[in-house]
């Protein structure tokens, strides 16, 4: 047994994997390192309910000091880990060198930048924490002309929140139909006038040439020639795993932590969350989520492998499910959807704001869309929990039709 496990990564799956040593009895040191000034906070409400000026941060809190007794956790903040020796079983730490037993490896993803923007001010990732109490306090200052580079769920959400604030915001995306990639182009359509709808101005089909501003962002000039003012640019490009530390330490690293079906990246050390990749047994392939349920999940799983002889451990097989609020809708999804598959509305009711639709794939449900429609989404996701054929899914969709 280890009588110490030091956790990388003071987030969700950080948090979640020492909660579950302790329930599982572990009795030995932890200690949880990140590289944040703040203690472990949830990052959902960041581009929502905090983004709109209401909630305060300590809401958003994952660990109260109460809790943090209770665990008898050992925390750093402020501590970013440089490098991963396996061999010696040390970590270099900003201030030192520290040995592990065995180790978590919950580093997460860090946002995709803009290139060469870094001089100009009022360009904005949301990632942190930090990051959204800027652009909140950006949002309150006089009335901001909004410029979203990426209509992924981040731009949505963030695009969402500024509207419905009454600030003039226009997403700018490279794809035709936001979402697309992941939804497919009719369900994307959904979520596209969902946006118009509610004021928001869409630019398709169309990269960002040129940041306009020298030390203050004035516009942003698109491929097609069109200049659009802004005094605020919030990109959300997609997402990086913070691997960089771990490149020379004998891991295999292809975009995020290499793991085994069980979250093993090597013997005592596991991964969990946005930089961990996986063998799923379900999916028959290796693969990395960004979704917040995912790291809550795959955070407990890894920390009890630790725990577990080579011959108790369980493969890690969840269907994947997250969801994301925009206006007064709650978009979910389950399972993973390929924009090729065969694809199902069930429900398309645009007057109460409700959709579903599912994706399947060599015969078999694949994938499940909800918006306010949050039954159907456990409905189906259950039964690809029962690995459900494509027919058994179409037969179900018309009983509860
Ligand atoms: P994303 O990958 O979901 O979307 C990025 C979007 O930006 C894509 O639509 C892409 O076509 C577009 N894009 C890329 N480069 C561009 C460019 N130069 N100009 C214009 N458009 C460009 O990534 P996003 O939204 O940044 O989110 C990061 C991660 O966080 C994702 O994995 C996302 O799923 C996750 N997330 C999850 C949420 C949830 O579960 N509710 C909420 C927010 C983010």
């Amino acid at each position: 047994m280890h009588s110490s496990i030091t956790i990388v990564g003071a987030s969700l799956a950080g948090v979640r994997a020492a909660e579950a040593l302790r329930s599982e009895g572990f009795k030995g040191n932890i200690k949880l390192l990140g590289d944040e000034a703040h203690i472990a906070y949830d990052r959902p409400p960041l581009s929502k309910s905090f983004l709109e000026g209401e909630m305060t941060s300590e809401k958003l809190s994952l660990l109260t000091t109460e809790k943090i007794n209770e665990l008898e956790l050992e925390i750093r903040i402020d501590s970013r880990v440089s490098s991963l020796d396996i061999e010696s079983r040390t970590l270099e730490v900003k201030g030192g060198v520290e040995e592990f037993d065995a180790l978590i490896i919950a580093t997460g993803a860090r946002a995709r930048k803009l290139p060469n923007t870094e001089k100009i001010s009022g360009i904005h990732t949301l990632r942190s924490l930090d990051d959204s109490i800027k652009i909140r306090d950006s949002f309150k200052s006089g009335n901001p002309k909004v410029v979203v580079v990426g209509g992924g769920f981040i731009g949505c959400e963030v695009a969402a929140t500024a509207s419905a604030l009454g600030i003039e915001v226009t997403i700018v995306e490279s794809q035709e139909v936001p979402l697309s990639h992941v939804l497919g182009e009719e369900a994307g359509k959904v979520i596209s006038e969902l946006h118009t709808n509610n004021g928001v101005q869409l630019k398709c089909g169309v990269e960002v040439q040129e940041i306009r501003g020298d030390s203050q962002v004035e516009g942003v000039l698109l491929g097609d020639g069109t200049l659009l003012e802004a005094d605020l640019v919030i990109v959300g490009i997609g997402a990086v795993p913070n691997t960089e530390w771990l490149e020379n330490s004998g891991l295999t690293i292809e975009n995020g932590v290499c793991c085994d079906q069980t979250c093993l990246a090597a013997p005592n050390i596991v991964a969990a969350g946005d930089v961990a990749r996986w063998y799923h047994r379900g999916y028959g392939k290796s693969i990395r989520l960004e979704h917040w349920d995912n790291a809550a999940e795959q955070g407990k799983h890894a920390a009890l492998r630790l725990l577990q002889t080579e011959a108790e451990a369980q493969p890690y097989a969840p269907i994947p499910w997250f969801w994301s609020d925009q206006f007064d809708r709650k978009i979910q999804l389950a399972g993973i959807s390929d924009p090729e598959d065969d694809f199902e509305v069930i429900v398309d009711s645009p007057e109460e704001g409700r959709y579903t639709a599912i994706y399947g794939n060599e015969g078999r449900l694949k994938a499940v869309l909800g918006i306010n429609r949050p039954r159907h989404v456990m409905q189906f996701k259950s039964l690809m929990e029962n690995k459900a054929s494509w027919k058994e899914a179409l037969d179900f969709a018309r009983e509860i039709k």
